[in-house]
């Protein structure tokens, strides 16, 4: 029966850590340190993200400031908007919510934020970075996911990392920082030939393909570290994860819950970032 990993509380501690260090940033320069957060449109869903973004930004001592466009805003307007935040001193991170509307073309939004403010890290020059291991940021979830292997006092090096998935946001940057780590990392997705066997040789799995209940416990190998980063809603309402729990929990020896594993870090590493950016900024170590 696996260890359940804390998203929660490991969040928590990651945000209590900033908090003390933004407020003795704070006294010792007397700068303020800025979030932006642009949203277009009226997406629920991110309409929640947002909300909590704002809310830990209080919790950490950011200032945060909101951009709530209309669904109808031009590409022009939105560029317009991201070049006044590019010059603002009180702005250290810019964080556009996506998905955009599909009018926009969210390619060449990503690409117009200035790298010193990409505190997603979706700007190519800070992927790039990532590549090379030179970073400033790193994308928010694979970057949680990274404290989280952290908090089960697994090392990662020399381990068989599995990461089911290959998106830009999660499977690409994610395999990178497990390499960084000296782990031996293979990267599967939809077209990959036995799944299953793969998977059996993980000490390390992450999966985040978006497919509920993907990964069953027959595929876990005993003793490995589950991390799921999958968010389904079923017909029933319930959100699951890429991994059926139920099952993996028998052979893991951590794993991620959904809700409450993998979601609660993403916010906190955006803090980590904002927080970079102003430390950079003003040339604090
Ligand atoms: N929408 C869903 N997740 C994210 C994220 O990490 N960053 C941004 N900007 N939008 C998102």
């Amino acid at each position: 029966m696996a260890n359940i990993i804390d998203g929660k509380a490991v969040s928590a501690r990651v945000k209590e850590e900033i908090a003390k260090e933004t407020a003795a940033v704070k006294a010792k320069y007397g700068i303020s340190i800025g979030l932006a957060v642009v949203i277009v449109g009226d997406d629920p869903a991110s309409r929640i993200y947002v909300n909590n973004k704002k809310k830990a930004c209080e919790t950490v001592g950011f200032t945060s400031y909101e951009y709530a466009l209309g669904a109808d805003t031009t590409q022009e307007e939105l560029l317009q908007l991201i070049d006044k935040l590019n010059k603002d001193d009180n702005v250290n991170g810019i964080l556009v919510q996506l998905p955009l509307p599909k009018h926009l073309d969210e390619k060449a939004v990503i690409n117009s934020i200035s790298p010193e403010k990409d505190v997603d890290a979706f700007h190519p020059v800070n992927v790039g970075k990532i590549m090379i291991g030179e970073y400033s940021f790193l994308p928010c979830t694979p970057a949680g996911i990274m404290e989280l292997i952290a908090s089960t006092g697994v090392e990662i090096k020399g381990k068989e990392c599995v990461v089911v998935g290959r998106s830009n946001i999660v499977g690409k940057p994610m395999s990178m920082l497990l390499l960084h780590q000296s782990g031996t990392v293979t990267i599967c997705h939809s077209k990959t030939n036995d799944l299953a066997e793969h998977c059996r040789k993980a000490d390390i799995l992450v999966v985040a393909v978006g497919v509920p209940k993907l990964v069953t416990g027959d595929m876990i190998k005993d003793g490995a570290v589950v991390i799921d980063v999958g968010m389904n809603r079923l017909e029933n309402g319930k959100l699951c994860g890429d991994v059926d729990f139920d099952s993996a929990k028998e052979k893991a020896s951590f794993i991620t819950p959904v809700p409450g594993g993998v979601g609660p870090m993403t916010i906190a590493m955006l803090m980590k970032n904002t927080l970079t950016a102003a430390k950079i900024k003003h040339g604090i170590e």
